[in-house]
């Protein structure tokens, strides 16, 4: 009899038995795309707007997979003392995989790491300078609960990304030498306050997005944006108004919707309308 439905079970389930008599779970693959750019010459020394890699001193290489968490992190761990330029995303489901990511001063230009599990992000300076190459920072649909310490240091940001994360909190005014930063993205955090305690300048700025947080206090008193024009807070449902915000402070921004995901005080809505 044993045997029988022994048999029965090992035709229906074959593949099942097969899989489970191997020691080890079979490993999680991850898809992922990335593109890298190595350049020889690093004598020049801060990222300046227009800025390609030599086609003779560079190299470039674009690869798609699946990989294991092992491989992600080996991918990861690039050399960075001559790579410019590195743009990794993944369409996997990420939620089991962990990594960390620790960015060297002064020699990347481009940097996007989308959905890789990122739990962590460090930044190293070997001296005193700050970073004047890194324009693009983009760590969008990750795990980050934190903004890395040093990020201050960097001064030739264009367009900072770190939506779909775990972040808390974000204070403006550690951006305040980034005085060309163009796009800030910090929707879909967990963001209850952003509030700027002192005055700061970002004269290019021309797209914020705060949409999709938790925010119930939100101060633009000490924000001088004369670019500002795309200014994303809806879906922030406690919030009610922003301080300090007029029509002639930002011309460009169209308005606010007054029916909209967000808890308006109406009396102020039209005030600033
Ligand atoms: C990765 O796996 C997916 C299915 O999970 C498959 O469609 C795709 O072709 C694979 N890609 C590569 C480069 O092997
Ligand atoms: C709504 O805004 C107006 C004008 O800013 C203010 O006077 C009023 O107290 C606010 N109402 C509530 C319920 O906070």
């Amino acid at each position: 009899m044993f045997s029988l439905w022994f048999f029965g079970v090992t035709l229906a389930f074959g593949v099942g038995l097969c899989e489970a008599k191997s020691s080890s779970p079979p490993a999680l693959l991850y898809h992922y795309e990335y593109s890298r750019i190595q350049e020889t010459d690093q004598a020049w020394k801060c990222w300046q707007e227009g800025y390609r890699p030599s086609k003779v001193t560079s190299s470039k290489v674009h690869e798609t997979g699946n990989g294991t968490t092992a491989d992600i992190e080996r991918l990861l761990r690039f050399d960075q003392s001559t790579a410019v330029l590195f743009l990794f995303t993944s369409s996997s489901d990420n939620g089991n995989l962990r990594t960390d990511f620790t960015i060297q001063s002064n020699r990347l230009v481009r940097l996007s790491l989308d959905n890789v599990g990122l739990e962590r992000l460090q930044l190293t300076f070997a001296g005193r300078e700050n970073d004047c190459r890194l324009a693009d920072l983009s760590v969008p649909r990750n795990r980050l609960t934190e903004v890395p310490a040093g990020i201050e240091r960097l001064t030739s940001l264009r367009k900072l990304d770190f939506s779909y994360n775990h972040l808390k909190q974000f204070d403006l005014d550690r951006l305040a030498n980034a005085v060309g930063l163009k796009q800030l993205l910090l929707g879909h955090n967990r963001l209850e306050s952003f509030v700027t305690p002192a005055r700061i300048n970002l004269d290019s700025l021309h797209t914020l997005d705060l949409s999709n947080n938790r925010l119930r206090t939100l101060d633009s008193t000490h924000w001088s944006m004369p670019k500002l024009e795309t200014f994303h807070v809806d879906h922030n449902r406690h919030l009610a108004t922003i301080g300090g915000w007029s029509k002639g402070r930002f011309p460009l921004v169209k308005g606010f919707d007054p029916a909209g995901t967000n808890n308006w005080n109406q009396t102020w809505l039209k005030s600033v309308q």
